[in-house]
């Protein structure tokens, strides 16, 4: 098993989607620059979505222009339906996520599509990016629960991730939307599907509602998973997921899996800036557990 973890940054994308204050195209470059000099190297910067559904990620290609492109820098851009993947292939994406939730009013309300057309949209963009070589990471969101219809049984979560494997996805992203998942869960979910699939073909995605994101990342990880994702200082939130706050923040992960050994490859203490400005633009204070003791210092 490697030591090596990747943590993929969505604060760009998750965290802003929902924020009530506006945020430039300028203000994310520089929170992305910002990542970038602390280590980061994995990021999901923007989503081609509605901008009627979404304002907030109206500027995605714009900002998509400003990002710097280098060989170790691997972005992904999320897509709710076949025109947002078109988007994101022109602004030059080879890897792009989509989204799906486990139940029929999650989908509803996040992507205006009943579950079933939801998941015939999912495997349309699934094999037209096949035909495209580009590479796919698809959502199972509310994979623990749903924040209308609440608990989701684990069957159904694997259900549906073996669906999209079927259908040709690369990766599942695992996601507890509002963060109303438990370590039990986490491995009834993971533990099957790892059997199945290999753990190397799963990111964990989670929000830290209730304060289980860690726990529950760890969990992940002994079982074999490599792959999370997280937000500069616990940004985030779904705009379509009453109670969902934000994303586990990118420091406190970073410090669990250092802390034990592995190796992410980001400075803690080099976040620090990305966090300010994160926090400026936002105008709101951010910053998870690690950097809060660090300052106390
Ligand atoms: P709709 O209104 O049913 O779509 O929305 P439509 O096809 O009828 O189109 C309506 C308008 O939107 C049209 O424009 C389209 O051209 C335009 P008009 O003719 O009115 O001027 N449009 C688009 N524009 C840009 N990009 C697009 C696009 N598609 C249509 N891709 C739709 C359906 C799916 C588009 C909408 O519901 C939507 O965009 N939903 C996205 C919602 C969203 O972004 N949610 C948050 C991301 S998911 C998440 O956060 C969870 C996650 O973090 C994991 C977890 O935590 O669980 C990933
Ligand atoms: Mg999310």
């Amino acid at each position: 098993m490697t030591d090596q973890v990747i943590i993929n940054e969505v604060g760009l994308r998750d965290g802003l989607q929902n924020q009530p204050v506006h945020v430039s195209t300028d203000a994310k470059a520089a929170i992305a620059d910002a990542l970038i000099a602390a280590g980061v190297r994995y990021l999901e910067p923007v989503s081609f979505v509605s901008p009627k559904a979404v304002p907030r990620m109206a500027d995605a290609a714009a900002l998509s222009a400003r990002l710097p492109r280098r060989a170790d820098l691997h972005y992904t851009a999320l897509v709710p339906n076949l025109k947002g993947y078109q988007l994101a292939r022109a602004a030059g994406y080879d890897t792009i996520a989509l989204v799906i939730s486990t139940t029929e009013s999650f989908n509803q309300r996040n992507l205006n599509m009943s579950l079933d057309t939801a998941l015939e949209s999912c495997l349309s963009i699934l094999a037209q990016a096949k035909a495209d070589g580009v590479t796919t990471r698809a959502y199972v969101s509310g994979a623990f629960a749903c924040p209308y219809d609440g608990p989701v049984p684990a069957r159904t979560s694997i259900e549906l991730s073996e669906k999209l494997f079927a259908g040709g996805a690369d990766e599942v992203a695992i996601s507890d939307t509002i963060g109303g998942g438990n370590t039990r869960q986490m491995k009834d979910i993971m533990q099957p599907l790892i059997a199945s699939f290999g753990a190397e073909r799963f990111f964990v995605h989670l929000h830290d509602t209730r304060g289980l994101a860690a726990a529950m990342a760890w969990v992940a990880c002994e079982l074999g998973v490599r792959k999370f994702d997280a937000s500069v200082g616990g940004l985030g939130g779904c705009p379509f997921a009453p109670g969902a706050t934000g994303n586990v923040a990118t420091e406190d992960l970073v410090y669990l899996f250092e802390s034990a050994g592995l190796n992410t490859g980001i400075d803690i203490v080099g976040l620090r800036e990305a966090v300010r400005l994160a926090a400026a633009a936002t105008e709101r204070p951010l910053g998870g557990r690690i950097l809060k003791w660090i300052e106390s210092q």
